[in-house]
């Protein structure tokens, strides 16, 4: 049994129990174990896979799009693995390595100013229509604005998770970022069971989060720019706000308590399900997204206990080891 290529690999991404001060059952679903690193690799294909039955990208044509990351991470792999050129344009705020990620998949990386509202002319989103309207033969699966982005996690990921739980889930967790992680899934296991409680995890100062009065965060790929077609409110039970110490903080114990080393949004998840442990009872099965690696954050030093230079060990003697340990 072998892929016939890397798309086949994405998806059944296992779901590992989290010991926690709860009676519940909380499951942390791995989706930073797919090919491209993340969820969006579900969405993204699903976005290429239906373009391509409605004829909208056709051989030899471009993917284009605006991405914090790890959507282009996963146009980037998709498009090298079907022979697709790629342009991705990332807000300022991108981390150094997923910028290096997307070009180290042949993609062409557009870098533009971090905007407070995502219809600014000089937004990563405004500079990537614009290379649409002025790129031939292209396509942009707008993620934003694109209901197939909630679609394919309604597909992909909602199926498995109650696959997984035997249809035993009673709590969602998910970051939000456009909403189709936290709708589609959610809709798919409220569609199953509608006494499930979806929770989207936003950040606090977020644009939706402040009424329209957003302030910067350090936690990247969550937080509701805007409120786009994608977000469906009604499937979201609750919308939990997360700030950045919460979620850092959550960072370095998932990392240095569970070995599980994921990036921030994961560890805003995380924060939120800690707000929400007190409301849970013994029979709760509650499932957490956990959407990236931690590696695509280490030069950021969310994780280490002290910053700085590397310290070079002297030859161990007695006296070093007492200092080590
Ligand atoms: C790691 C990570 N978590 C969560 C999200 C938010 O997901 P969605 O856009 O489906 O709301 C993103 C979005 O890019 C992400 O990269």
């Amino acid at each position: 049994m072998y892929a016939k290529t890397i798309l086949e690999a994405i998806g059944n991404t296992p779901l590992i129990k989290l010991t926690l001060p709860t009676e519940a059952t909380i499951l942390a679903k791995l989706e930073y174990l797919n090919p491209g690193g993340s969820m969006k690799d579900r969405s993204a294909l699903y976005m290429i896979q239906q373009a391509e039955k409605k004829g909208l990208l056709k051989p030899g044509g471009t993917i284009i799009d605006a991405s914090s990351g790890n959507h282009g991470i996963a146009l980037a792999m998709i498009g090298a693995s079907k022979g697709y050129k790629v342009i991705i344009t990332v807000s300022k705020k991108c981390s150094k390595e997923k910028y290096q990620t997307l070009q180290a998949y042949g993609a062409q990386v557009v870098v533009c100013p971090s905007t407070d509202f995502i219809e600014h002319p000089d937004s990563y989103h405004s500079q990537a229509v614009a290379l649409l309207k002025s790129t031939p033969n292209s396509f942009m699966p707008n993620q934003y604005f694109n209901i197939e982005n909630a679609n394919g996690h309604y597909a992909l990921l909602g199926p498995e998770i109650w696959r997984q739980t035997e249809g035993k889930i009673t709590h969602f967790f998910a970051g939000t970022g456009t909403g189709g992680t936290v709708s589609g899934a959610g809709r798919y296991l409220k569609d199953q069971n509608p006494a499930i409680k979806v929770y989207g995890i936003d950040a606090a100062t977020s644009f939706h989060a402040t009424g329209g009065h957003p302030q910067p965060y350090k936690i990247e790929g969550i937080g509701i720019d805007f409120d786009s077609d994608v977000i469906d409110y009604e499937t979201i039970t609750e919308l939990v706000n997360v700030g950045d110490t919460e979620a850092l903080a959550m960072l370095k114990t998932l990392a240095h308590e569970h070995g599980i080393l994921v990036g921030p949004s994961s560890g805003a998840v995380a924060a939120g399900l800690m707000q929400k442990l007190p409301t849970l009872k013994k029979d709760d099965l509650v499932v957490i997204i956990l959407g990236d690696s931690g590696r695509a954050y280490l030069s950021k030093n969310f994780y280490s206990q002290e910053d700085g230079d590397v310290q070079v060990s002297p030859r161990i003697t007695d006296q070093t080891v007492q200092a080590i340990l």
